[in-house]
């Protein structure tokens, strides 16, 4: 199975500090049955270096593969204008190398235009995949659909369902079938680790449904 989103490569952004403490990330990602993780630092619009993440992609490759883990080249990318032209020239990565894009975006209101920056993206022959789209209280129900319709796929984060205040928005996409990616977005071995269980038992229970189907198709990024 596959984390679409991730912050285990030490030093690079807020994510993992330490080489140690990715250790303790990959071990979880080994009791999770997790063999394939795409690492998403943060990008945006002063924030690049790629040769740095692809640098540590390298440094951390080894000690994953100790866990039976195999890494992956990717980023989360802060939206901003201009970020098309940046991917085009490779300063901006993609999930491995694909046409797929994970696309962050402001949690605040006046910020609506998601599914105008999804279609802009699908435009340009690219895949956006909107990060932890249940963060952006602002959205509605017809924005989701917006959304889907210009071509994006939808990631939410499986420590989300651990609060009660995204249940109502995980529900609405989950029965709807809007849901794509169930991914950790890790930052450290404490607080924000690698935890799907709280998603687990509320896909199980509310939804009969196999939650392996939310790693995504194996076959687009790896
Ligand atoms: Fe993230």
């Amino acid at each position: 199975m596959i984390d679409i989103h991730s912050h285990i490569l030490p030093g690079v952004d807020d994510g993992s500090k330490s080489m140690e403490m990715t250790a303790e990330m990959l071990s979880r990602y080994a009791e999770e049955g997790i063999d394939r993780v795409i690492c998403t630092p943060h990008q945006g619009r002063e924030l690049h270096r790629p040769e740095l993440i692809m640098q540590k992609l390298g440094e951390t490759s080894s000690l994953a593969s100790e866990y039976g883990i195999t890494l992956y080249p990717g980023a989360e990318i802060y939206y901003y204008d201009g970020m098309v032209s940046d991917l085009k020239s490779g300063r901006l990565l993609t999930l491995n190398g694909t046409r797929h894009v994970l696309v962050e975006f402001s949690t605040r209101a006046e910020l609506e235009y998601i599914p105008d920056v999804c279609y802009e993206l699908s435009l340009e022959g690219y895949v956006p995949v909107v990060a932890h789209i249940e963060r952006y209280f602002y959205l509605d129900k017809q924005a989701y659909a917006e959304i889907k319709n210009n071509g994006a796929l939808i990631q939410v984060n499986a420590s989300s369902f651990a609060k009660k205040e995204y249940l109502k928005t995980l529900s609405h996409l989950l029965k709807r079938d809007m849901v794509d990616f169930i991914a950790s977005d890790c930052h450290s071995n404490g607080r924000r680790n690698v935890d799907f269980s709280s998603a687990r038992k509320y896909v199980s229970k509310k939804f009969r449904r196999s939650y392996d189907k939310f790693f995504g198709d194996n076959n687009i990024f790896a």
